[in-house]
C-alpha cells in the first residue's frame, strides 16, 4: 500500500516496518533545569551504559487516520502512546510525513523497569532512530553523520537527557566553550583524543535500593529548578565544572574525577532539597550506601564511588582495571544487603 504525499518535496511514504535499539546513559556532569523547547540551562556530560538498552519495532501504516499504539513487553500503554501522539505533533515541522498514518510501536528494555535506569533516554532515542530510519525510507539517504545527529536533535524534543543515548562514550549535551561543536540542540561525543584510556572501559552496577513509583517526576524537577533561590549558582557550577572535567579526562585524575562526580551527584539531589515544595528521592539505603563506599574509600584507597540519577538507586562506578575485582567483592558483601530483594544491575561501558 502507497500513499501520495505532497509536502514541500515530494516523495511516497509506504506502509513500513523499521527496528532499532538504542542504550540509556547516567550523567557525571548533571542536566537540572531546563527552558523553552528543551534548551538545558546547562551543558551536561555522561556515559552512555552499553547494555541497557531499549529495542524498539516501529510498523508504519501508510493510508490510517494519524494514531499512535504502544506496546511495552507485550502489554498494551496507552498513557505512553498519548505522550507519544503529543510528541509526534510537536516534531511535524522537523519530519512532514509524521502525521500521515498510524504507528504500532513494540518496546522492550534489556534492563528492568523499576531499575532506575532512564528508560525515558534510551525509548526516545530508539523512537528517533525509527523516525530517522522511516524519513530515509520515504526522502532518501542523508549520511550517517547527518542522521545521527538529526535523531540526537529529536530525541531531545522527547526527552532532554535521550540526545546523550545516540552515541557511545563520553557525550556532551549544551553548548559549552570547553567543547568545540557543543550544542544546545543536539548531543555530541567527547573528542576521543582527550580522554585517558582509564575513562574509555569503566563499570556501572547499579544498585536497587527501591522499585516503587518515583514520588516527584524529572519533568516535575527540572521545572522546579524556575524558582529554586540557588538555581543560578547551580547552572553557574555546571558550566565552570566542564573546566576541570576537560583537564581531568585527558590527565587520568582518578581522584578529582571522583570527587566532581560525587560532588555533582549531591549537588542534583541538594537542589530537590531546596525546592519549592521541596523533595527528596534518595532512601536510608541511598545514605547508607554512601557512607559505606566512603569508608570503604578511606579503608582501601580503591576507586569505588557513586553518582545518583533522579531516584534513590546507586550508581557503582569503578574503572575496568587489576582493583575491580576487590571492588566487586565488596560491593556482593557489603552492599547488596541494601538493595530489595539483591537486585544490582551491572554494565560495563567500553569504547
Ligand atoms: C537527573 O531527561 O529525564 O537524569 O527532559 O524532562 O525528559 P526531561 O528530563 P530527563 O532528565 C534527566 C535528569 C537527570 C540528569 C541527567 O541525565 O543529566
Amino acid at each position: 500500500m502507497t500513499t501520495q504525499f505532497i509536502g514541500k518535496e515530494n516523495f511516497t511514504i509506504h506502509t513500513q516496518t523499521v527496528s532499532e535499539s538504542c542504550p540509556s546513559n547516567i550523567a557525571l556532569i548533571k542536566y537540572w533545569g531546563k527552558y523553552e523547547h528543551q534548551i538545558p540551562a546547562n551543558p551536561s556530560i555522561s556515559y552512555t551504559l552499553n547494555h541497557c538498552k531499549t529495542n524498539t519495532t516501529m510498523e508504519f501504516l501508510a493510508d490510517e487516520p494519524f494514531s499512535v499504539q504502544t506496546f511495552l513487553s507485550g502489554n498494551e500503554e496507552v498513557k505512553f502512546a498519548e505522550k507519544i501522539e503529543k510528541y509526534f505533533k510537536n516534531i511535524e515541522q522537523y519530519l512532514p510525513w509524521i502525521l500521515k498514518g498510524k504507528y504500532i510501536i513494540r518496546t522492550e528494555n534489556t534492563f528492568p523497569h523499576s531499575s532506575g535506569i532512564a528508560s525515558s533516554a534510551s525509548g526516545f532515542g530508539a523512537i528517533a532512530k525509527c523516525l530517522m530510519a522511516l524519513d530515509e525510507a520515504f526522502t532518501g539517504k542523508t549520511s550517517e553523520e547527518e542522521s545521527l545527529r538529526k535523531a540526537s536533535f529529536l530525541a531531545r524534543l522527547g526527552s532532554g537527557s535521550a540526545c546523550r543515548s545516540l552515541y557511545n562514550g563520553l557525550i556532551v549535551w549544551g553548548a559549552t566553550e570547553e567543547v568545540q561543536g557543543s550544542s544546545d540542540l543536539f548531543a555530541v561525543p567527547y573528542p576521543d583524543t582527550e580522554i585517558h584510556e582509564v575513562f574509555k572501559s569503566f563499570n556501572d552496577w547499579v544498585l536497587l535500593i527501591h522499585e516503587g513509583q518515583k514520588s516527584v517526576s524529572s519533568t516535575v524537577g527540572h521545572s522546579l529548578m524556575k524558582t529554586n533561590p540557588y538555581a543560578e549558582r547551580r547552572f553557574q557550577e555546571a558550566r565552570e565544572n566542564f573546566v576541570p572535567m576537560k583537564e581531568i579526562l585527558k590527565s587520568g585524575d582518578m581522584e578529582s574525577f571522583i570527587k566532581l562526580v560525587e560532588h555533582e551527584a549531591l549537588t542534583l539531589h541538594a537542589m530537590m532539597m531546596m525546592s519549592d515544595p521541596a523533595f527528596i528521592l534518595m532512601k536510608t539505603g541511598t545514605l547508607e550506601v554512601i557512607n559505606k563506599i566512603w569508608d570503604f574509600r578511606r579503608d582501601t584507597g580503591l576507586p569505588l564511588f557513586f553518582t545518583l540519577d533522579a531516584g534513590a538507586n546507586v550508581h557503582l562506578l569503578f574503572p575496568a582495571d587489576a582493583s575491580e575485582e576487590s571492588i566487586k567483592t565488596f560491593i556482593e558483601a557489603e552492599l547488596l544487603q541494601h538493595t530489595q530483594k539483591n537486585g544490582v544491575v551491572k554494565d560495563v561501558m567500553r569504547f
